[in-house]
């Protein structure tokens, strides 16, 4: 029988990476709570519904990116795309925001698309997401973006670029895709299957087709500053300052219009040279429209999400740190057989004074215990009338000592 591997475009995080993973997690948080945002945790299956109405039935990923399946009762399952959609549904369900109160939210966790695996892509893959609910103003907008740059900046990444752009509102966005309509159906025999594809749907994602052809046609697309409404004006010009004032450096880019369908306001996008095609390490906006389209009242919000995954990527290519691999501190080694048992109740000891120790429990011999025990800071030798020798791994000092005494020392 041939053996079972793991479906396509999923991946295990070994030992010798996932620690990493816990680091980026860890500093995530740091950076989270110095922020003041609250971390949630929110189902990975929702009710399909939820993001065929909150991501948008135009979107990629709604269309044909979703593990939607029929559970046992003959629901429509979906596994999350994004978190997004699952953070406003859950603040609406437990009025989060009641009485015009304010959440600063985060979470992490797998997200699953099917898309085409290649690096940097994946079908299950990892976001940290941060959202801000209840505030419409452009502070919030500042402070999101403020807070993804400031984990980037303590991780350690280099070379980033924010870009920036404005979709506008549910007023003004009618009337710029009613020319964008107009434009690109005056070169319907330049554009490709997709794009043709989208003219009637979804316009607006023409503007970021990577495909040279579409491309050339979107550079003389009307522009969308020309088409928004004061207000939208006037929330993208607070947000540019305020990255100023905060001391950022941005990019306009009038085709940054993202692959979701909820967006209103502000768009952005920090991207790495470092990581070839997929180069997005985060990517977030404001959706001011989304409760209302979970079937909620009025609730604005915005926020990002950050690949995992990639951010993992640029780290390594860019030699980053990512902290002291954990590892015992401590060896305790059974100077005989009959010293097995004395090794592993001190070693049991040491834990319980949070010290990180090990001792042998898979039968190897005394000389294979010395010769694994070298890499760990200190080595304890018990035999089996209960005597201890300590040694320093880096001086090669020995001292017998009671148990006590090496708690002492080690702590
Ligand atoms: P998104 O741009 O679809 O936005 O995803 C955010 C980030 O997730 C991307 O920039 C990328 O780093 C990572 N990512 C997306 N798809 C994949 C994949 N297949 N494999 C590996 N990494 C991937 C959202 O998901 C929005 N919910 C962000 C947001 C939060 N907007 C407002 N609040």
């Amino acid at each position: 029988m041939a053996s079972i591997i793991a479906p396509r475009g999923t991946r295990d995080i070994l030992p010798g990476e996932s620690y990493k993973w816990s680091y980026v997690i860890k500093t995530a948080g740091e950076v989270m709570s110095d922020f003041a945002f609250n971390e949630i945790y929110i189902p990975i299956f929702e009710h399909t519904e939820l993001f065929a109405r909150g991501v948008g039935e135009t979107s990629d990923i709604v269309e044909k990116e979703m593990y939607t399946f029929i559970d046992r009762g003959g629901r429509s399952i979906t596994l999350r795309p994004e978190a997004t959609a699952g953070v406003m549904r859950s603040a609406l369900e437990n009025n989060l925001c009641a009485q015009g109160n304010f959440a600063k939210l985060w979470s992490y966790g797998p997200m699953f698309r099917y898309e085409r695996p290649q690096k940097g892509r994946y079908r299950q893959f990892y976001q940290i997401d941060a959202e801000c609910l209840g505030i419409a103003g452009a502070e919030a907008d500042i402070e999101i973006i403020n807070l993804s740059l400031e984990l980037f900046k303590r991780l350690g990444l280099k070379n980033l670029e924010v870009v920036i752009n404005s979709v506008g509102c549910e007023k003004c966005r009618p009337v710029y895709r009613e020319k964008l309509v107009e434009y690109f159906n005056q070169h319907k025999d330049e554009l490709c299957e997709t794009c043709l594809n989208r003219l009637e749907r979804n316009p607006l994602r023409i503007l970021d087709c990577k495909k040279e052809n579409c491309g050339k046609v979107a550079e003389n697309a009307p522009d969308i500053f020309n088409s928004l409404c004061d207000e939208c004006k006037e929330h993208f010009k607070k947000v540019c300052a305020g990255l100023e004032r905060l001391g950022f450096k941005y990019k306009l880019n009038k085709r940054l219009v993202r692959g979701l369908d909820y967006y209103t306001k502000t768009a952005f996008e920090i991207l790495s040279g470092d990581l070839g095609a997929q180069n997005a390490v985060c990517g977030g906006g404001r959706y001011d429209n989304l409760a209302e389209a979970a079937g909620g009242s009025h609730l604005p919000g915005v926020g990002f999400a950050c690949g995992l995954d990639r951010v993992v990527i640029v780290m390594e290519e860019q030699g980053c740190s990512f902290g002291k691999i954990p590892e015992p501190k401590i060896f305790v080694i059974a100077k005989n057989d009959d010293a097995r048992e004395n090794a592993q109740v001190i070693t049991s000891k040491l834990r319980s004074e949070k010290i990180a120790a090990v001792c042998d429990i898979a039968g190897r011999s005394f000389k294979n215990q010395i010769k694994n025990a070298n890499s760990y800071e200190y080595i304890c030798k018990a035999d089996e009338a209960g005597n201890l020798e300590l040694v320093k791994n880096s001086d090669d000092v020995h001292e017998n000592l009671t148990l006590d005494e090496i708690v002492g020392r080690l702590k």
